[in-house]
């Protein structure tokens, strides 16, 4: 089975990682849920892509230089359509308390930089929730990626790269990660890197793929899934 990876949600019918585009994912057929988490000022794990609050939000700022209560009045729904207005910004505990009941998967992106204590606090979510078995954690960072290993070693790793390179597969072996997630068009000139990575065991989720005519082409390569903005018509594609 090829999985449906929503990327960051199901960010085409809601604003990307509001709590409506993680559940909305699920309910329309994603076997995973990408998100991202940042840490706020007092560190606590946010759910928002940029590094600032300015694109996706009412507020301005860098995510690190605002407070948890700060970031959480601002609307986060408003630049996507007024129907949308009033949306927070999740906290990680928000996003995994909702996500919990769904039942699907979570491929949880932590941008860099992260501290050790920062993976730590994530862990910690996952461990309240009961979801460090249904979690991939994975980051660009792969310094990122060893904290998360030395943190919680059972939980699932992926590494996200921009171009596979002479040195994806021994890192992905070295960082024991079960999915390495490189752009669209990479993989699809990288079958023999697809089939080295399978040998030892790694998976490849394709970002981000919103051009269904590439959906066969990305499949056939070899993929484990595709990580896309729409995700309810790749279940739709899927099953056809
Ligand atoms: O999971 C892949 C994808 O989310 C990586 O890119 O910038 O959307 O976080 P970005
Ligand atoms: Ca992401």
């Amino acid at each position: 089975m090829l999985h449906r990876v929503a990327h960051r949600g199901y960010s085409t019918v809601a604003p990307e990682n509001t709590l409506p585009a993680l559940v909305g994912a699920a309910r329309a057929g994603a076997t995973f849920v990408e998100f991202d988490v940042r840490a706020t000022a007092d560190g606590v794990p946010v759910v928002i892509h940029d590094r600032t609050v300015d694109r996706t939000t009412t507020g301005t700022g860098r995510v690190w230089d605002l407070r948890a209560d700060e970031i959480a009045r601002l609307d986060a729904g408003s630049w996507f359509g007024p129907g949308h207005a009033g949306l927070r910004v999740p906290t990680l505990a928000e996003a995994l308390a909702a996500l919990e009941p769904t039942g699907a998967e979570l491929l949880l992106e932590i941008k860099p930089p992260a501290t050790l204590d920062e993976v730590k606090a994530v862990m910690a979510a996952l461990a309240e929730y009961d979801l460090l078995d249904r979690t991939v954690v994975q980051s660009f960072d792969a310094d990122v990626v060893r904290k998360a290993r030395q943190v919680a070693p059972e939980v699932r790793r992926g590494l996200l790269v921009f171009r596979f390179d002479a040195e994806t597969v021994e890192l992905s072996r070295e960082l024991g990660i079960t999915f390495c997630n490189p752009s669209v068009e990479d993989v699809l000139g990288g079958a023999p890197t697809i089939a080295a990575l399978a040998e030892v065991g790694v998976g490849v989720l394709p970002w981000t793929a919103n051009d269904m005519t590439q959906w066969r082409p990305l499949a056939d390569a070899g993929v484990a899934g595709l990580i896309t903005d729409y995700v309810g018509e790749l279940t739709g594609w899927a099953a056809a």
